[in-house]
């Protein structure tokens, strides 16, 4: 069977960037030790070929007020039975730590464009109780008691609150401003509230008073959410001239405030060259992120096309919808490639970088936690290899993406936990994100990764998908290689060669179950979680066999 390259390069690219190597470098990569006969893949790692440094923040995550996310997931009220710190759920703060979790979006989603920041603010017992924009959702669960805080919302848990959350586990702020509902100078105003000097205006003097006397110092500001949709259905046009209106002025305080804008859903292209054709020089000048939203609905089979129904489930799959899933979310590449390309058109140096700031599974609602967990759903296996190979894909374009967020935290679609009550649960997502820790701040190295293609059905048609996702990144003498066997039942021996540097030492740790629909649940909350495993050095590189359906990282020390 011949061999594909799996890569974001042309097959002719690689040739004569292959042959570029040979000359100029003296490395032959083909004349490195291969022992091919008996492997199914091949990656040649490039040490002198960065890319760019690997934003942390691509390692970010997204709290929205939808169902159980923000009360009982992190909200418990300082009252709880259930420990808290400050009202916040311990376990979850303790659980996200060692993960450096980088920066957090919130309130929204849907819901930022609904909400009024001032009912967020002042004496917590005072403020007012509002209906939830998702009250009337038909992804409601049939036993879900509406009448609680995920409908009526109690406004506990506001700004001072989401930023004592982030400071807790060490996260940047990031709030969605509301640009459907609210005037410019609401968001002017809240900038104002978060950032203004220490005792210098009347919001300086409320926040003090909420018990934040120094700035907030909040960098990161959305400015509208899904204009295209739930965000006021704009065209792309009415938005720019919205998005110039709210960035013309805003105070900076000393920060330097990071807009971002409301991208493309997936890769609409036509919504970004519009975007950008409209706001021009002075608008995409106060630009600092343009936000694209990507979600895996496993929509192919023949299913009905409706909003909930038509989707996949999270739980119940076989191999043609493993391979859907994990397909429609290696798409984000073209995305990526796609987008920057239309950028590109009005800002040719590429001062706007990519934000993915909603990304993941989102599975048809039957596998909720709980009921109130609104949009809540398992996450197995499956779903860790997703994340996996949407990580490779963040790391190959370091240099375009600058932040990404994963929908969401917790207790909704592609979560990295579980929380109801005094339970608590760790999903295999959470998992992946613990032992890709390791690339966050690293240089992401040009890989190149050979295998055959893994064939399945897509509508009653041929269809194939790639069988590894790797990437890989340097620290010092420290390379950090992670791998996704993408095959739902054969493990995959891949030889690892790295050019421009001698392995001394390797370990590994591999995420795998004994099934792709393996999870975790309050029940049985270890059933799927990270081992270490026995990993060599082979001639220049590793060879290593990496279970079916499987995610693991490789460490390995240069000398
Ligand atoms: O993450 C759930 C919803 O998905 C968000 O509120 C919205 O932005 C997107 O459509």
């Amino acid at each position: 069977m011949p061999m594909p390259v799996i890569s974001s390069y042309p097959i002719d690219t690689l040739r004569s960037r292959r042959s570029l190597l040979r000359s100029a470098a003296g490395l032959a990569l083909a004349a490195l030790p291969l022992r091919a006969q008996s492997s199914e893949a091949r990656m040649d790692i490039l040490l002198q070929e960065p890319i760019g440094t690997i934003a942390p923040e691509i390692y970010g995550h997204f709290v929205e007020h939808l169902g159980a996310v923000v009360y009982d997931g992190i909200w418990v009220g300082t009252n709880s039975r259930i420990p808290n710190v400050h009202g916040m759920r311990k376990q979850l703060i303790d659980a996200l730590r060692p993960i450096r979790p980088s920066v957090i979006r919130w309130p929204g989603g849907c819901f930022a464009d609904q909400y009024d920041w001032r009912d967020g603010v002042g004496d917590p017992a005072r403020r007012p109780v509002r209906t939830n924009f998702w009250v009337d959702t038909p992804e409601w669960h049939e036993d879900a008691n509406r009448k609680g805080p995920e409908t009526y919302d109690p406004n506990h848990f506001g700004t001072i609150e989401f930023v004592r959350f982030c400071r807790a586990v060490g996260a940047e702020p990031y709030l969605a401003a509301n640009l459907r509902s609210l005037p410019a100078q609401d968001f002017w105003r809240w900038v104002e509230y978060c950032n203004s000097p220490e005792g210098s205006t009347t919001l300086a003097r409320q926040r003090a008073a909420d018990g934040e006397p120094a700035p907030l110092n909040v960098r990161y500001w959305g400015v509208g959410n899904e204009s295209w949709g739930c965000g006021g259905n704009f065209t792309p046009e009415d938005y720019a001239s919205e998005f110039r209106r709210f960035s013309a002025w805003v105070p900076s305080y000393g920060v330097k405030l990071a807009l971002i804008g409301s991208g493309p859903s997936s890769d609409n292209r036509a919504w970004t060259r519009r975007f950008f054709e409209k706001a021009g020089g002075s608008g995409i000048g106060k630009l600092w992120g343009w936000g694209a939203h990507h979600y895996s609905w496993n929509v192919s089979g023949g299913r009905t096309r409706d909003w909930f129904e038509g989707k996949g489930d999270a739980v119940n799959f076989g191999a043609d919808e493993y391979y859907e899933l994990l397909r429609e979310a290696s798409l984000t590449e073209s995305l990526i490639v796609s987008q920057w390309g239309v950028m590109a058109e009005t800002d040719p140096r590429h001062r706007v970088k990519l934000v993915i700031d909603e990304w993941g599974s989102w599975f048809k609602p039957g596998t909720e936690p709980f009921p109130e967990a609104l949009l809540g759903q398992q996450n197995t296996m499956r779903d860790a290899v997703l994340a996996g190979l949407s990580f490779d894909i963040f790391h190959r374009h370091a240099d375009k993406v600058a932040m990404a967020n994963i929908a969401q935290l917790v207790n909704c679609l592609q979560s990295l936990f579980f929380a109801h009550e005094d339970k608590f649960a760790v999903t295999p997502t959470y998992h992946v994100f613990a032992m890709y820790a390791a690339h966050q701040g690293g240089q992401s190295l040009r890989t190149e990764v050979s295998s055959p293609s893994v064939s399945y059905t897509r509508d009653g048609n041929p269809a194939n998908i790639q069988r590894v996702s790797a990437s890989a990144s340097s620290k010092g003498s420290t390379l950090t290689v992670t791998v996704n066997n993408l095959h739902m039942t054969d493990p995959t021996t891949m030889d690892i060669a790295i050019h421009g540097g001698k392995p001394r030492s390797v370990s590994a740790e591999v995420l795998a179950a004994s099934a792709p629909s393996a999870h975790n649940s309050f029940a049985q909350p270890d059933a799927v979680r990270p081992r270490p495993a026995q990993a060599a050095i082979s001639g220049n590189g590793v060879t290593h066999r990496f279970p079916p359906a499987s995610v693991t990282k490789l460490t390995i020390e240069l000398g």
